[in-house]
């Protein structure tokens, strides 16, 4: 059977999330404001008719003056609702800690969690979560051809942080970093929290390397590339993470405070405060377009469990709606797209 979303109407069906790098409960405090409310009303997802909206690199949306206004007003505002309102900066936040940290059972079994990383949901879930939080911040600068830009960590020039990240001043800013990782420094796709001495140009070539590897071994084998097969009530330590999600997790790590609790990115309790977090999916997600585009789309698992796999989200509105991932598989009945960036990696030697 495929995993079907939290039951949000029980008092009881969302727990404090589990997480024992954090002592402050505070911050395991990530069950939704809607919890439990009696008048909730949960409705299938009415896909958006609006334009194509366009998610450009980092590294171009750096140079666009009148965007980088457009974003940072979006995300202030979203930081400034108050914390009742699901659609608030850290509220979002929280629907990834939610997801990602035993907070929800299933069929009100503590034992079997919902878990979004670590299987063939891991690129989905998190497809859905970009789509909503984009439309959140359109919505509230009143514009619906809004796009996140996306971090471009598989091209050379994209490899170290955009500086759109790394102003203090800016609401992109977050304080919980590992700063010797701040430009020009190149990202480690397998970084585990050890520099290693390498030049940037051999690291850059590893890197390069490492990609290809992961699209030409992926490419016939979905397993490979997106995540083992999880189905309801199955527990997603066994299961194995795609090579897409174990390069992602080095990006967390190496973004993330290099000490443990890891905050913000290196621990999925925190990791969607850093603005950040939404380039680095925004990313993912492109690569998994690009790959489903080389498959000439075909559909990557032919199975009801994955297919019917179904999320709750937020909408723009802030009404809980209801999608499944047979539905996200088109980006177009989605309404974004990508700007297209080279594939370095394509051609490079393994
Ligand atoms: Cu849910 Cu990048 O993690």
């Amino acid at each position: 059977n495929p995993i079907m979303p939290p039951d949000l109407n029980e008092g009881a069906a969302c727990k404090i999330a589990v997480e024992p790098n954090f002592t402050d409960p505070e911050f395991l405090k990530c069950c939704p404001p809607y919890q439990g409310d009696a008048t909730l009303v949960v409705t299938d997802y009415t896909f958006p008719k609006t334009t194509l909206r366009v998610r450009r690199p980092a590294q171009e949306v750096a140079k666009d003056s009148e965007y980088m206004e457009k974003f940072k007003t979006a995300i202030q505002l979203m930081k400034a609702l108050p914390e009742t309102d699901p659609r608030n900066f850290i509220q979002q936040s929280k629907i990834h800690c939610a997801y990602c940290n035993e907070a929800y059972p299933q069929n009100g079994d503590v034992n079997a969690t919902i878990s979004v990383h670590s299987s063939w949901i891991f690129l989905p879930w998190h497809r859905y979560y970009l789509h909503f939080f984009e439309r959140i911040l359109g919505k509230l600068i009143g514009d619906d051809t809004f796009a996140l830009p996306y971090w471009n960590f598989d091209n050379p020039d994209g490899m170290p942080i955009s500086t759109i990240y790394t102003d203090p001043t800016s609401p992109l800013y977050d304080a919980f970093r590992d700063t010797t990782h701040y430009p020009p420094k190149i990202v480690d796709y397998k970084y585990n929290y050890v520099d290693r001495e390498l030049t940037d140009d051999a690291l850059i070539a590893e890197n390069l390397a490492y990609m290809r590897k992961t699209f030409k071994e992926g490419e016939p084998l979905p397993e490979l590339f997106m995540g083992d097969p999880l189905r309801a009530m199955e527990n997603p330590s066994l299961t194995s993470p795609g090579q897409l999600e174990v390069i992602h997790n080095s990006i967390h790590m190496w973004v993330g405070e290099r000490e443990v609790p890891h905050r913000d990115m290196g621990t999925f309790v925190t990791a969607a405060r850093d603005c950040i977090f939404y380039g680095v999916h925004a990313n993912v997600d492109r690569l998994w377009s690009f790959y489903r585009a080389r498959r000439g789309n075909r559909v990557e698992f032919n199975d009801r469990d994955w297919l019917d796999a179904t999320f709750v989200f937020y909408d723009e509105e802030g009404k809980v709606v209801r999608v499944k991932i047979s539905d996200s598989l088109n980006t177009s009945k989605m309404c974004y797209t990508y700007a297209e960036s080279t594939a370095p990696w394509l051609g490079a030697v393994p």
